[in-house]
């Protein structure tokens, strides 16, 4: 199997990335990645690209700067998949529309309820009895594009902004790379 190659861009803790690169190790995975990618120079999840010897560089945050270095370092390794994976930053549409169809994204809500920042606490807000996570191409519009799959939970009355974090992303890690398994399984 020849996989493909992928670049994850992050921006903070890297829990995402780090159960990716745990499932990479999968001789049947679809992906290997080749590159990680952050806006932030103090992120956590850079610590995995240390621990796990995957190369990485980190770009200021300033947008003009940011995607052109991006893009540079993106086509050098010829990425056939870019994984926003707690990215915080919104890309242009010109970056975008580079990639068209190759860039995925975890939000945690189930879009399209809840898109944008501050989810887990508008969640508990809108006293919603489920929530849950979503993978989705990236399209101009903020968290829109073409479904890969959702996770649900239920949300128990006694839980706090950070039990729901918590309960949200036991999903996310099987999310993601379920999602990564299912778009190359159907193309
Ligand atoms: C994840 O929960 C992800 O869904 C969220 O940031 C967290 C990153 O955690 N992304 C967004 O809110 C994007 N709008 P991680 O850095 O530990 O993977």
């Amino acid at each position: 199997m020849v996989k493909k190659k992928a670049c994850i861009f992050i921006s903070g803790s890297g829990t995402n990335l780090r159960s990716i690169i745990k499932n990479t190790r999968d001789y049947n995975f679809p992906i290997n990645i080749k590159l990680i990618i952050s806006n932030k120079k103090n992120a956590k999840g850079i610590g995995y690209a240390k621990k796990y010897s995957i190369p990485y560089k980190i770009i200021s945050n300033k947008k003009q700067e940011f995607e052109q270095s991006a893009i540079k370092y993106v086509n050098s390794k010829k990425i056939e998949l870019i994984c926003l994976a707690g990215f915080m930053r919104i890309l242009s549409k010109n970056f975008i529309r580079n990639y068209k169809g190759k860039i995925l994204n975890i939000h945690p809500s189930l879009l399209p309820k809840f898109k944008g920042l501050d989810t887990f606490r508008r969640v508990l807000k809108s006293k919603e009895k489920f929530t849950g996570c979503t993978v989705h191409f990236v399209d101009e519009k903020l968290d829109n594009g073409k479904i890969v799959l959702k996770k649900r939970i239920s949300i128990d009355k006694s839980f706090n902004e950070k039990k729901l974090k918590r309960n949200v992303q036991v999903e996310e890690y099987k999310a993601y790379s379920e999602a990564i398994r299912k778009i190359y399984r159907s193309s």
